[in-house]
């Protein structure tokens, strides 16, 4: 399948969509529709409860999106975080520098400095993939959106291009808050701002989306994982460094052999495991996920190592869902540095340390496209989403088979009852076979329709969504199926 196709899809079925559509759209900007808000919130749920609710280890916080200017000078933002542009001569238009060169030469520049790529481009006549013209310099672009506070031009701050700094600059008093314990995480989930260059593919780069990140705080000097043995011996498809160098492709391996002693290494490698288990749990394929260690040119300049959960898309290839970052002790000290404020932590014989710090970083709307694309289905019949019940819109739909003969009030009972435990949806309007196909369509699991059978036992009908089949239950029985058929669902 296509890119297009799965946000034609989304489009038409109200789950994403361009926003100001009457205006034209606005490149990199999204609106999330009726389904799509609730398959959104949905996933943040899930993630908020697996590794918040689930994890002694870790709290959470919200922090602002316009931010203190010195936050971005302190974490090196200012200086570093920028991509590589070019613009055409001849009709303006401005590209990635590095990704044109990789779609037109095939070359993988990322990472490299601004005149090497320019170089590359003067050297092999790279054009103007749009009108032919001449290219531009190659100059580096700050990725960052500034915006004014306060009244007379004020102050130049800058909208979050990540939501991890927010956790940083507050672990002082975080970490006190948490008694002062130690391996502990911060997670926060919420809105990060970038001015791509080229937003494109959908939800895949957009200018403004949400990430759900966890900054995990360990002492490198006691940095065993107690649940290092539940994980060790997992496989993923892996590609390391090395192999990447060697030319080699992924294959199956041990997680445990994608990481190279470092401090940490055990966390690390918990993480991925636990990474790679989320994906799966909310429904994207396995067999379309990979681990991939960042070459040391791609690393951002924060990090020790960093390995990238992949999906693979079948147009665009292996693209990053998550990054897994190695940040040592980079942020707090920098922030210790730049406030004058003591970022350190104390262990229990009293000596002190600035904390080490292993970063899960997952995009909600990159999480979102690959469990769309993992659980988008079209055949002769019918288009639907094999969506898990747990981050579907609704778990169940809910219809008399005609609306007259009592059926109506009778479904709606249930229909009340139902949703005081789970999503539910009612709907009694038109064709029976069209209101299963629309919920098909959304990927509600499950269908309850009220018949004429109801009204002499008291049973109605439970649809599967992936099989068509139908079973008939009880009426007071219904809530129960459900909560056995939701908890025994697997992908
Ligand atoms: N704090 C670390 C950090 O921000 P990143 O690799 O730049 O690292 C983490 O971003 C995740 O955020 C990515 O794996 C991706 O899922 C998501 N993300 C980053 N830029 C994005 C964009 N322009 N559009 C959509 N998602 C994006």
């Amino acid at each position: 399948m296509d890119i297009k196709t799965l946000a034609d899809f989304c489009a038409k079925v109200g789950i994403a969509f361009p926003t100001a559509e009457i205006y034209g759209g606005f490149s990199g900007f999204y609106d999330w529709g009726p389904v799509g808000v609730e398959i959104k919130n949905n996933v943040k749920r899930v993630w908020w409860r697996t590794f918040v609710h689930q994890m002694d280890e870790i709290v959470g916080i919200d922090g602002s999106i316009v931010t203190h200017p010195d936050v971005w000078k302190a974490s090196g933002h200012v200086e570093h975080f920028h991509d590589v542009v070019t613009r055409c001569k001849k009709c303006g238009r401005a590209y990635r520098a590095d990704k044109l060169v990789l779609e037109v030469l095939g070359i993988n520049v990322e990472g490299k400095p601004a005149e090497e790529i320019d170089t590359i481009i003067r050297k092999n006549n790279v054009r103007c993939p749009s009108c032919g013209g001449e290219l531009g310099p190659v100059e580096y672009f700050n990725l960052m959106f500034e915006t004014k506070v306060g009244p007379y031009g004020g102050v130049t701050s800058y909208l979050r291009p990540e939501t991890a700094q927010l956790i940083f600059v507050n672990f002082p008093r975080v970490y006190l808050l948490a008694r002062k314990r130690m391996p502990f995480g911060i997670a926060q989930m919420g809105k990060a701002y970038r001015n791509e260059i080229s937003p494109r593919n959908f939800l895949f780069r957009l200018r403004e989306f949400e990430q759900m990140e966890i900054e995990f705080f360990f002492d490198p000097k006691d940095d065993a994982c107690p649940y290092y043995n539940e994980v060790k011996g997992k496989k993923v498809l892996g590609l390391t460094a090395e192999m990447q160098e060697r030319g080699e492709k992924e294959r199956p391996m041990r997680i445990a052999d994608l990481v190279p002693e470092m401090p940490g290494r055990e966390w690390m490698i918990f993480w991925i495991a636990k990474s790679v288990d989320f994906f799966v749990s909310v429904g994207v394929d396995p067999k379309r996920i990979r681990v991939r260690e960042q070459l040391p040119d791609e690393r951002a300049h924060y990090s020790m190592g960093t390995w990238d959960v992949e999906f693979r898309f079948d147009d665009l290839g292996w693209q990053e869902i998550e990054g897994i970052a190695h940040r040592g002790t980079y942020d707090l000290s920098r922030h210790q540095e730049f406030s004058g404020k003591s970022f350190e932590a104390v262990r229990p014989d009293g000596s002190k340390f600035i904390p080490m710090v292993i970063e899960p970083s997952w995009g909600v709307e990159r999480t979102i496209l690959a469990m769309l694309y993992s659980a988008y289905r079209k055949d002769e019949k019918r288009t639907y989403l094999r969506i898990h019940p747990q981050v579907a819109p609704y778990v169940v739909a809910v219809f008399p088979l005609v609306s007259k003969d009592g059926l109506p009030e009778i479904a709606r009972e249930i229909y009340k009852e139902i949703r005081t435990e789970f999503r539910a949806f009612y709907d009694e309007k038109g064709n029976i076979g069209k209101r299963y196909r629309r919920q098909d369509e959304i990927g509600t699991p499950f269908c309850i329709t009220v018949d004429y059978q109801t009204r002499e036992d008291e049973t109605v009908t439970i649809r599967d969504r992936d099989t068509m089949q139908q079973e008939r239950v009880h009426k007071d029985e219904v809530v129960a199926w459900i909560r056995e058929h939701v908890k025994n669902w697997r992908v």
